[in-house]
Protein backbone atom coordinates (compact mmCIF):
# COMPACT_ATOMS: atom_id res chain seq x y z
CA UNK A 1 0.00 0.00 0.00
CA UNK A 2 2.70 2.16 0.51
CA UNK A 3 4.23 1.70 -2.49
CA UNK A 4 1.45 2.58 -4.48
CA UNK A 5 0.71 5.54 -1.99
CA UNK A 6 4.21 7.05 -3.57
CA UNK A 7 3.48 5.99 -7.27
CA UNK A 8 -0.35 7.78 -7.20
CA UNK A 9 1.45 10.69 -5.60
CA UNK A 10 4.39 11.32 -7.90
CA UNK A 11 1.03 10.88 -10.30
CA UNK A 12 -0.68 13.69 -8.07
CA UNK A 13 3.18 16.22 -8.24
CA UNK A 14 2.74 16.19 -11.97
CA UNK A 15 -0.73 17.76 -12.29
CA UNK A 16 -1.81 21.14 -12.55
CA UNK A 17 -1.64 23.26 -9.22
CA UNK A 18 -5.06 23.90 -9.73
CA UNK A 19 -6.21 20.39 -10.00
CA UNK A 20 -3.56 19.54 -7.15
CA UNK A 21 -5.45 21.63 -5.02
CA UNK A 22 -8.49 20.29 -5.14
CA UNK A 23 -7.59 16.88 -4.37
CA UNK A 24 -5.76 18.28 -1.55
CA UNK A 25 -8.87 19.77 -0.35
CA UNK A 26 -11.06 16.77 -1.01
CA UNK A 27 -8.65 14.57 0.61
CA UNK A 28 -8.66 16.29 3.98
CA UNK A 29 -12.58 16.47 4.14
CA UNK A 30 -12.38 12.76 3.34
CA UNK A 31 -10.46 11.91 5.98
CA UNK A 32 -12.38 14.49 8.32
CA UNK A 33 -15.89 12.13 7.42
CA UNK A 34 -14.09 8.95 6.98
CA UNK A 35 -14.38 8.02 10.74
CA UNK A 36 -17.86 8.23 10.91
CA UNK A 37 -18.86 5.97 8.51
CA UNK A 38 -16.35 3.24 9.60
CA UNK A 39 -13.99 3.52 6.85
CA UNK A 40 -10.29 3.79 7.01
CA UNK A 41 -9.13 7.25 6.17
CA UNK A 42 -5.37 6.37 5.15
CA UNK A 43 -7.47 4.14 2.26
CA UNK A 44 -9.98 7.30 1.81
CA UNK A 45 -7.22 9.23 1.22
CA UNK A 46 -5.57 6.95 -1.39
CA UNK A 47 -9.03 6.97 -3.06
CA UNK A 48 -9.05 10.98 -2.98
CA UNK A 49 -5.27 11.21 -4.65
CA UNK A 50 -6.31 9.00 -7.02
CA UNK A 51 -10.12 9.97 -8.16
CA UNK A 52 -8.50 12.63 -10.44
CA UNK A 53 -5.43 11.38 -11.82
CA UNK A 54 -6.54 11.36 -15.53
CA UNK A 55 -8.52 15.16 -15.10
CA UNK A 56 -5.86 16.79 -16.65
CA UNK A 57 -6.32 14.93 -20.09
CA UNK A 58 -7.94 16.59 -23.17
CA UNK A 59 -11.05 15.22 -24.90
CA UNK A 60 -9.24 13.79 -27.66
CA UNK A 61 -6.68 11.97 -25.22
CA UNK A 62 -9.69 11.07 -22.86
CA UNK A 63 -11.15 9.49 -25.73
CA UNK A 64 -7.61 7.57 -27.49
CA UNK A 65 -6.50 6.04 -23.93
CA UNK A 66 -10.68 5.01 -23.46
CA UNK A 67 -10.29 3.21 -26.77
CA UNK A 68 -6.98 2.01 -26.17
CA UNK A 69 -7.61 0.35 -22.45
CA UNK A 70 -11.06 -1.14 -24.07
CA UNK A 71 -13.53 0.74 -22.06
CA UNK A 72 -16.87 1.62 -23.13
CA UNK A 73 -17.88 4.88 -24.48
CA UNK A 74 -21.47 5.37 -24.43
CA UNK A 75 -23.63 8.59 -26.33
CA UNK A 76 -23.11 10.52 -22.89
CA UNK A 77 -19.03 9.98 -23.13
CA UNK A 78 -19.32 10.71 -26.89
CA UNK A 79 -20.52 13.75 -26.20
CA UNK A 80 -18.68 14.46 -22.51
CA UNK A 81 -15.69 12.66 -22.84
CA UNK A 82 -14.42 14.43 -19.81
CA UNK A 83 -16.84 12.02 -17.85
CA UNK A 84 -13.92 9.44 -18.73
CA UNK A 85 -11.40 10.36 -16.85
CA UNK A 86 -12.98 8.41 -13.75
CA UNK A 87 -12.68 5.05 -15.91
CA UNK A 88 -9.19 6.14 -17.62
CA UNK A 89 -7.71 7.08 -14.65
CA UNK A 90 -8.98 4.04 -12.78
CA UNK A 91 -7.24 1.43 -15.71
CA UNK A 92 -4.31 3.16 -15.91
CA UNK A 93 -3.52 3.04 -12.14
CA UNK A 94 -4.85 -1.12 -12.46
CA UNK A 95 -2.09 -1.00 -15.74
CA UNK A 96 0.38 0.88 -15.04
CA UNK A 97 0.65 1.33 -11.26
CA UNK A 98 -0.16 -2.33 -9.84
CA UNK A 99 -3.85 -0.99 -8.18
CA UNK A 100 -5.22 -4.41 -7.06
CA UNK A 101 -7.64 -2.60 -4.37
CA UNK A 102 -10.96 -2.82 -6.21
CA UNK A 103 -12.81 -0.66 -3.77
CA UNK A 104 -9.90 1.85 -5.06
CA UNK A 105 -10.87 1.02 -8.65
CA UNK A 106 -14.25 1.08 -8.42
CA UNK A 107 -14.56 4.51 -6.64
CA UNK A 108 -11.94 6.31 -8.87
CA UNK A 109 -14.19 4.77 -12.27
CA UNK A 110 -17.44 6.03 -10.77
CA UNK A 111 -16.39 9.20 -9.12
CA UNK A 112 -18.44 11.86 -11.72
CA UNK A 113 -21.63 9.50 -12.02
CA UNK A 114 -21.96 7.48 -9.15
CA UNK A 115 -22.81 3.56 -9.58
CA UNK A 116 -25.44 1.77 -7.48
CA UNK A 117 -22.90 -1.03 -6.27
CA UNK A 118 -20.55 1.55 -5.18
CA UNK A 119 -19.51 0.67 -1.55
CA UNK A 120 -18.91 2.73 1.23
CA UNK A 121 -15.29 3.84 0.01
CA UNK A 122 -16.86 4.99 -3.37
CA UNK A 123 -19.49 6.74 -1.90
CA UNK A 124 -17.00 8.74 0.12
CA UNK A 125 -14.48 9.07 -2.60
CA UNK A 126 -17.99 10.29 -4.92
CA UNK A 127 -19.56 13.12 -2.20
CA UNK A 128 -16.11 14.54 -1.08
CA UNK A 129 -15.01 15.64 -4.68
CA UNK A 130 -18.51 17.77 -4.63
CA UNK A 131 -17.86 18.80 -1.29
CA UNK A 132 -15.08 21.01 -2.21
CA UNK A 133 -15.66 24.85 -0.96
CA UNK A 134 -14.01 25.85 -4.36
CA UNK A 135 -17.18 24.56 -6.09
CA UNK A 136 -19.91 26.10 -3.71
CA UNK A 137 -21.13 28.26 -6.51
CA UNK A 138 -22.00 25.17 -8.50
CA UNK A 139 -23.40 23.30 -5.81
CA UNK A 140 -24.77 26.06 -3.24
CA UNK A 141 -26.55 23.41 -1.26
CA UNK A 142 -22.62 22.08 0.15
CA UNK A 143 -23.67 22.72 3.89
CA UNK A 144 -27.01 20.84 3.48
CA UNK A 145 -24.96 18.28 1.35
CA UNK A 146 -22.26 18.23 3.78
CA UNK A 147 -24.48 17.58 6.92
CA UNK A 148 -26.08 14.61 5.31
CA UNK A 149 -22.74 13.05 4.33
CA UNK A 150 -21.58 13.53 8.04
CA UNK A 151 -24.88 11.38 8.96
CA UNK A 152 -26.00 8.96 6.34
CA UNK A 153 -23.75 8.30 2.88
CA UNK A 154 -26.58 7.32 0.62
CA UNK A 155 -29.31 10.18 1.69
CA UNK A 156 -26.40 12.55 0.70
CA UNK A 157 -25.65 10.94 -2.42
CA UNK A 158 -29.77 10.30 -3.64
CA UNK A 159 -30.43 14.05 -2.58
CA UNK A 160 -26.97 15.32 -4.54
CA UNK A 161 -28.60 13.56 -7.55
CA UNK A 162 -31.51 14.31 -7.53
CA UNK A 163 -30.80 17.91 -7.97
CA UNK A 164 -27.84 17.67 -10.35
CA UNK A 165 -30.27 15.33 -13.02
CA UNK A 166 -32.71 18.22 -12.48
CA UNK A 167 -30.18 20.81 -13.22
CA UNK A 168 -29.22 18.85 -16.03
CA UNK A 169 -32.80 17.92 -17.60
CA UNK A 170 -34.02 21.75 -17.52
CA UNK A 171 -30.68 23.09 -19.18
CA UNK A 172 -31.07 20.41 -22.09
CA UNK A 173 -28.05 18.64 -20.97
CA UNK A 174 -27.67 14.48 -21.19
CA UNK A 175 -27.88 12.59 -18.31
CA UNK A 176 -25.61 9.84 -17.63
CA UNK A 177 -27.09 6.13 -17.16
CA UNK A 178 -25.38 5.37 -14.21
CA UNK A 179 -26.01 8.51 -12.13
CA UNK A 180 -30.20 7.90 -12.99
CA UNK A 181 -29.47 4.26 -12.17
CA UNK A 182 -27.94 5.24 -9.16
CA UNK A 183 -30.95 7.64 -8.00
CA UNK A 184 -33.33 4.98 -8.49
CA UNK A 185 -31.75 1.85 -6.59
CA UNK A 186 -31.50 4.79 -3.97
CA UNK A 187 -34.71 5.84 -4.21
CA UNK A 188 -36.03 2.44 -3.81
CA UNK A 189 -33.56 1.36 -0.65
CA UNK A 190 -34.91 4.40 1.10
CA UNK A 191 -38.69 4.90 -0.54
CA UNK A 192 -41.57 3.16 1.53
CA UNK A 193 -43.36 0.55 -0.43
CA UNK A 194 -46.16 1.72 -0.54
CA UNK A 195 -45.30 5.38 -2.03
CA UNK A 196 -43.27 3.89 -4.98
CA UNK A 197 -45.32 4.04 -7.37
CA UNK A 198 -47.68 6.96 -8.79
CA UNK A 199 -51.16 6.33 -8.07
FE1 LIG B 1 -12.98 14.09 -11.25
FE1 LIG C 1 -12.25 15.80 -8.31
Amino acid sequence: MQELLGRIQRRVDALPSGLRDHIYRVRDIARQLAPKHDIDPDLASLGMLAHDVARAMADEELLHRADELGLPVGTVEQAIPLLLHGPVGAEMLVKEEGLTDTSIHQAVYWHSTAHPDLDPLGKLVFLADKLDPQKVLRFPYQPLLMQMATEDLDRAILEFLSREIVTMVSQGLMVHPRALETRNHLLAATTPTDTKTEK
